[in-house]
């Protein structure tokens, strides 16, 4: 509908991509569950096969007849343009049916046997896995560089050969360690004739407070699970670039590969958009309130959040680059796995479970859960120690999580205190 650039993002999300008209007035878009669409005319349906299948270009306002939903539907051309306002520079985005499928298919779309791809460690385990065991079979190389490090990463981008893409995740979870965008975007452009594409995994920090296209990124991904959902209630995932070009490559992928967003998830995406800022802003405040007060306990022997940060490195990336310090907050306790295993048998508000961005607070202990895959030396180099903790702040009232928080690591800290003195006895 409207697609004037100079309206607000919450403002845009919630008009543009979406005309009532072609749904019988509905104010709100309605659920196309159909696989299949009837065309309008044989040679409407000729011209909307040359279109998908790139044999010819739509013009300007032209809009082909809908094919078959693994191909597109319109869930998913309401949610991509709605999409769009949300990332600064973004001119078209894409939707698929998980994170990984996002992350799978932008490096099944840009790499090729013989090429490279550099991405920052600690990543996430799956894009690790993908990486490391499934894409080397096919003859991409791939290499982990601690994240954080710019002149290293910046050397690396200039240095390593036939390197197609860099995929990088900032802030790397779980110890929120920032990595230099456009630091690694100047290294990618000096490589000539081919500079490799810079990816950037946008989940733990947008679309909110980061805008890596903004910063000169190629493509930004997103695991949709997270908070562009915001309720723990379905999987998905995104993809939005500036070049245009990009996703329609991408989108040739994903009509091989099926793994399109299905129209009902589309739907539940799309109602939950106008509200991400919002659920966003809350968890971070949630997570400043309750940072400085975390790090002063006597259990708590180190606290990972932007506000507490110390390396200079780390604080010019965190200004540069992001507009909040955001709802992800670990702690490392004393006492190690004991401490840790015995904070998460007493919280009560914040449940154990793993993912983030929903509007609940959730905890878990990567060591054991999420990055149970990492050898003792990835978890050394990333910061996964016996005791780290991992909180995902939700947009519950931060006095009542703090109480809840506090109160765990009191009993924690009275058991093992019990557990020393016994020791002695
Ligand atoms: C940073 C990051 N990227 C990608 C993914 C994968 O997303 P999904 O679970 O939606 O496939 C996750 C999942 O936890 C994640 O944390």
């Amino acid at each position: 509908m409207s697609d004037k650039r100079d309206l607000h993002p919450p403002t845009e999300v919630l008009t543009r991509g979406f005309d009532p008209s072609l749904s019988v007035g509905s104010a709100r878009p309605a659920v196309f569950r159909s696989s299949t669409y009837v065309f309008s005319s044989p040679e409407s349906a000729e011209r909307a096969f040359d279109i998908a299948s790139g044999r010819a270009q739509a013009l300007p306002g032209e809009r082909p007849d809908l094919i078959y939903s693994r191909l597109n539907h319109p869930n998913a051309e309401i949610l991509e343009d709605q999409l769009v306002p949300l990332e600064k520079y973004a001119a078209a985005a894409l939707v698929f049916n998980s994170g990984m499928a996002a992350i799978m298919t932008a490096l099944l779309t840009f790499t090729a046997p013989g090429e490279t791809v550099l991405y920052t460690l600690p990543i996430y385990g799956g894009t690790q896995h993908f990486l490391q065991d499934f894409l080397s079979q096919w003859g991409v190389r791939s290499f982990g560089i601690p994240a954080g490090r710019t002149a290293a990463i910046a050397e690396a981008i200039r240095t390593t050969p036939s390197l197609a893409l860099v995929l990088i995740e900032t802030p790397a979870n779980p110890t929120l360690v920032m990595t230099d965008i456009a630091g690694a975007v100047s290294a990618a452009r000096e490589r000539s004739p081919k500079p490799p594409l810079v990816v950037v995994d946008n989940t733990l920090m947008g679309p909110a407070f980061q805008h890596p296209l903004a910063l000169g990124a190629d493509l930004c991904l997103y695991s949709a699970t997270k908070y562009l959902s915001g309720f723990s209630d379905m999987i998905g995932g995104a993809a939005i670039a500036s070049d245009a070009a990009l996703i329609q490559a991408m989108r040739a992928r994903r009509v091989m590969f099926g793994n399109i967003l299905q129209p009902d998830e589309c739907w539940i995406l799309d109602g939950r958009l106008p509200t991400v800022g919002l659920r966003m802003n809350r968890s971070s405040k949630n997570a400043v309130r309750m940072a400085d007060e975390l790090a002063r306990h006597a259990q708590v022997k180190h606290v990972y959040y932007p506000t507490l940060f110390t390396d200079a490195e780390q604080k010019r990336i965190y200004h540069a680059q992001c507009d909040y310090p955001g709802g992800m907050l670990s702690m490392e306790l004393h006492g190690g796995k004991p401490a840790a295993f015995e904070f998460l048998r007493h919280i009560q508000i914040a449940r154990d479970a793993v993912s983030l961005g929903g509007v609940e607070t959730l905890a878990c202990h990567p060591k054991t859960t999420t990055h149970s895959g990492f050898s003792e030396e990835e978890s050394r180099q990333a910061g996964v120690t016996d005791g780290l903790v991992r909180l995902s702040i939700g947009i519950e009232d931060w006095r009542d999580l703090l109480a809840d928080f506090l109160r765990a690591l009191d009993l924690t800290h009275a058991k093992l205190s019990r557990q020393e003195v016994g020791a002695a006895d």
